[in-house]
């Protein structure tokens, strides 16, 4: 295996389920973990919905082309927000489906991975797309993957798909992290009442399962979505929204416990 991440803790965020929250989870984590200091990269794996380019505010950019002294080309990733970025998004029209064959996949996966020149990284966070396909085969075959966060809303469907992920993960051998719960309750200030809109207690029931936890519980937010939207995630307010602290108080968690030699999960 190429060594070039040798010295990078790679993170995969996955659900099973799409819409959970998978890519709000990984740009909002990914900002926090760089405002905390650390060097970060973030790769957008998901070929049939890559929005890593709309929820950074990277949309209609391509990443430059550079040849290195003895000719070779590579791509230098976009930086934004102090985080360097790769996905496929930056070479697809955006209203284009694209038709991908495994092998096809691969090798666009592995130039992402080895033809860009991510730097120094401490950790490269990637966010997957739904399901368990071909990607994250690739992936293991192509990375030494430090674990997996896995994002599911409090539902028994986004349970379900949760548990098939944790699944391959466990036959792929990458360490299951914990479980970061979305979506979990909509708070109305004006009656002082949470509405659990997608339920209660699945994510709960996925954790004591597979004996791990519950990271973080991040509720619906209306400044959640419109960050995303708009390009400026909420990670980017910590003092000034409750959210974006949750992030921040994750990416610590997360700093702690995985940013040493020492692999607890080991
Ligand atoms: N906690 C949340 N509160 C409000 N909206 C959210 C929250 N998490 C995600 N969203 C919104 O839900 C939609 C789907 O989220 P996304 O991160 O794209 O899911 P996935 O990557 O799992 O498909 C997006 O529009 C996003 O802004
Ligand atoms: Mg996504």
């Amino acid at each position: 295996m190429n060594t070039k991440f040798a010295h990078t803790k790679i993170l995969l965020v996955g659900s099973g389920k799409g819409g959970v929250g998978k890519s709000t989870v990984t740009v909002n984590l990914a900002i926090a973990l760089a405002q905390q200091g650390l060097k970060i990269g973030l790769l957008d794996a998901d070929v049939y919905g890559p929005s890593i380019p709309i929820m950074l505010g990277l949309r209609r950019l391509s990443p430059r082309i550079e040849r290195s002294a003895t000719g070779e080309e590579y791509l230098l990733p976009l930086t934004k927000f102090g985080i360097q970025v790769m996905s496929l998004g930056f070479f697809m029209e955006e209203a284009r489906s694209v038709i991908w064959r495994g092998p096809m996949l691969h090798g666009t996966l592995e130039k992402m991975l080895y033809q860009v020149e991510w730097g120094e990284l401490d950790f490269l966070l990637i966010d997957l797309p739904p399901g368990t396909g071909d990607i994250l085969l690739s992936l293991t075959q192509l990375l030494k993957i430090e674990g997996a966060l896995v994002v599911c809303t409090p539902q028994e469907v986004a349970m379900l798909d949760a548990i098939k992920a944790i699944n391959a993960f466990h036959q792929l051998d990458i360490p299951l992290i914990g479980i970061i719960e979305n979506m979990a309750g909509f708070y109305v200030p004006e009656t002082q009442q949470t509405h659990h809109i997608f339920g209660q207690g699945k994510a709960q029931e996925l954790a004591s399962r597979f004996h791990t936890s519950i990271l973080a519980t991040i509720p619906l937010v209306t400044a959640i979505r419109q960050g995303g939207d708009e390009g400026v995630p909420i990670a980017l307010y910590p003092e000034t929204t409750e959210a974006g602290q949750l992030f921040h108080r994750l990416a610590l968690h997360l700093q702690h416990n995985l940013h040493s030699n020492l692999n607890p999960f080991a």
